[in-house]
């Protein structure tokens, strides 16, 4: 029997998020469409991988089986010119790139994965056939010099290169940019996720990252944000519904979307220490909460080894300065254009937090910090 046509792209699968639309599309009906990219790793083979993270994030038999046989694309981002002319991008009319170093760290290869590799990717497209391509960028692209406490809107205007914390977000907004610039014709959506943690079904069983931030924080009883300042955060499932919608809807208004909890669903940290003190069996921090600077943290790095016992010591200070830098800008991104396409609102990280709390049980700190230094 003839292999179907395989149109839908999805990168990113064997990670958190792009396995969350993998497994989202498949619950949509869209399992003999797809075509996941995938590259070679030493961890075992692409299709071990993906069908391994597919079904940690949820994926039945049934909805695996849907997948056929022909489904791999294997392909490494900073190897562009495995894509150009490649026969299995041919059939292809939408994607959703969700692959990309997501790293806090220096690593070299940022720029030609998530700037070089999504401009060959999308440059190899068979631009008459595209329906829409949806870019997975990052709702920090914006840089933090907007003030504390900035309400983000969903516009075009992104940080220069120097003004990142981190060399991955300056590599997300100038793969925007050269996408817009270099592909003014394809049909893209830019979607800038906020912060994504856990899962609503599957709480943090399958991915811990940036959640463990939350725990040291906790435990420490001190951070670098005032305890009713928000965060926006998102879950992992919640956001792969609506990357699918946003790459399926026959229409749509705009071409720029923040995937946000915005100010309907934010949360204080005082919300979450409660929430969160009361999964862990302990009393809040309240009063006994401690505002520091980052360079206090500094500091604190014997409070954090004695939590984290075993944790790397220099992956655990900068990672605790970084993530405390993004969380003292205190930043809301507006998410009206989203709700506008009525589309549904990111449920409140403290409805599921218990179940994150629960699902961490038992996996050390060193151990969580993992899913952010891969
Ligand atoms: N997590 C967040 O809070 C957050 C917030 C905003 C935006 N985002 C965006 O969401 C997307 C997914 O993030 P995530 O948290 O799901 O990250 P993740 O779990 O680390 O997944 C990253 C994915 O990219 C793939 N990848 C990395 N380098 C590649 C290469 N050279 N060639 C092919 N594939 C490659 C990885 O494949 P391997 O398994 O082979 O490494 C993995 O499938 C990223 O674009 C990120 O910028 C995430």
């Amino acid at each position: 029997m003839l292999e179907p046509q395989r149109s839908f792209l999805i990168t990113g699968a064997t990670g958190f998020l792009g396995g969350a639309v993998a497994v989202a599309a498949l619950r949509a009906g869209y399992g003999h469409e797809l075509l996941l990219l995938a590259r070679a790793s030493t961890e075992g083979t692409p299709r071990r991988r993906l069908i391994e993270n597919l079904r940690r994030l949820g994926a039945t038999d049934a909805e695996l089986h849907s997948l056929g046989t022909d489904f791999i694309l294997e392909a490494d981002l900073a190897s562009p010119d495995a894509f150009r002319g490649h026969p299995q991008l041919r059939s292809v009319t939408r994607v959703i790139h969700s692959a990309a170093l997501p790293t806090f760290s220096n690593n070299p290869a940022i720029p030609a994965v998530n700037v070089e590799g999504t401009l060959a990717l999308a440059h190899a497209l068979d631009q008459s056939k595209m329906k829409r391509f949806v870019f997975v960028g990052t709702a920090m692209s914006v840089g933090p010099s907007r003030g504390h406490g900035s309400v983000i809107a969903e516009s075009d205007d992104l940080a220069a290169n120097d003004d990142h914390l981190v060399p991955y977000t300056a590599s997300k907004a100038e793969a925007e940019r050269r996408l817009r610039l270099e592909l003014p014709n394809m049909p893209l959506v830019i979607a800038r996720p906020s912060i994504v943690v856990g899962h609503t079904e599957l709480g943090v069983a399958p991915s811990q990252s940036i959640f463990w931030v939350f725990l040291v924080g906790q435990l420490m009883r001190a951070f670098t944000c005032d305890l009713d300042d928000l965060i926006d955060v998102i879950p992992a499932d919640w956001c792969a519904n609506i990357l699918l919608a946003l790459a399926t809807r026959e229409s749509l208004e705009h071409d720029l979307y923040h995937l946000s909890a915005g100010m309907e669903s934010s949360v204080s940290f005082a919300a979450v220490d409660v929430v969160m003190a009361k999964a862990l069996e302990m009393p809040p921090m309240g009063s006994a909460y401690r505002k520091v600077s980052g360079s206090e943290i500094v500091r604190m790095l014997p409070r954090m080894r004695e939590i984290a016992p075993g944790a790397n010591r220099r992956l655990l200070l900068r990672a605790m300065q970084l993530y405390g830098g993004f969380a003292e800008l205190n930043y809301v991104f507006d998410n009206q254009r989203l709700r506008r396409e009525g589309l549904a609102a990111s449920p409140p990280f403290t409805s599921y937090l218990p179940h994150c709390v629960d699902t961490a049980r038992g996996i050390s700190i060193a151990d969580q910090m993992k899913w952010d230094f891969k």
